[in-house]
């Protein structure tokens, strides 16, 4: 049983993910990780997205321990992260291990949930459900902001709304499998939700998919 949930950046997929997954007893893979760690492993060797031969290097070494780290959740990390996602070798390279957690779940799991930008479309076009999940850029810029100032650090809402907005772009106009809504997927707008509201929501729409 395969849950796939897309949507752009601080849309409240990985929150919405997380609880969905608790709740069905499924295995959870926040995509997004995936290209942070990329992201990560040349920030740490003092690269950037400019040198092609070492985004596809960053790519194909990926320790276990970089998916831990809390670099992971830095916004320059989301940003770069966002610029190396629009190569074709690097999500080739991905792409395996997403097919391979979602088709044979961890430790056991019934299923899993993976969230991302194209889980719907490319990673598992044959999800069982698939979720768009999205807010306007204000409200996202807004959660973000608050998510940072819980952690002690201090946001401005414009610069915020304005890497969401870049980051938006990048990832909806990239040639390679870019952010869009599939088909078949179900659009969940989480402007005037709240996270609760929003799991509510997201297991109306399971139900009848018969996953609970
Ligand atoms: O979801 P998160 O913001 O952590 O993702 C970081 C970046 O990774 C995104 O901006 C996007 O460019 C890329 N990404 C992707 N495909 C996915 C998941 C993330 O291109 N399935």
């Amino acid at each position: 049983m395969i849950i796939a949930i897309d949507g752009p950046a601080a849309a409240g997929k990985g929150t919405l993910a997380r609880r969905l997954a608790k709740h069905l007893n499924f295995a959870y893979l926040d995509s997004g990780s995936l290209y942070r760690a990329v992201a990560l492993n040349l920030i740490i060797s003092g690269q950037d997205e400019n040198n092609e031969d070492g985004v596809i290097a960053a790519s194909k070494n990926i320790e276990p321990s970089l998916l831990e780290d809390p670099r992971l959740r830095d916004e320059a990390t989301g940003h770069l992260a966002s610029k190396v996602a629009s190569n074709k070798i690097v999500r080739e390279n991905l792409l395996h291990f997403q097919q391979n957690f979602a088709a044979n779940p961890p430790n056991g799991e019934a299923g899993a949930i993976v969230d991302g930008r194209d889980i719907g479309t490319v990673v598992c076009p044959e999800a069982d459900l698939k979720l768009f999940v999205t807010a306007t850029a204000d409200e996202r810029a807004k959660r973000r902001q608050l998510e940072l100032e819980q952690k002690g650090i201090a946001a401005n809402h414009e610069n915020i709304l304005s890497d969401i907005q870049a980051r938006d772009k990048m990832d909806s106009e990239r040639a390679t499998s870019p952010l869009v809504q599939a088909e078949d997927a179900i659009l969940l707008d989480t402007t005037n939700l709240n996270a609760e509201k929003a799991f509510q929501a997201a297991l109306g729409l399971i139900k009848p998919a018969n996953l609970v």
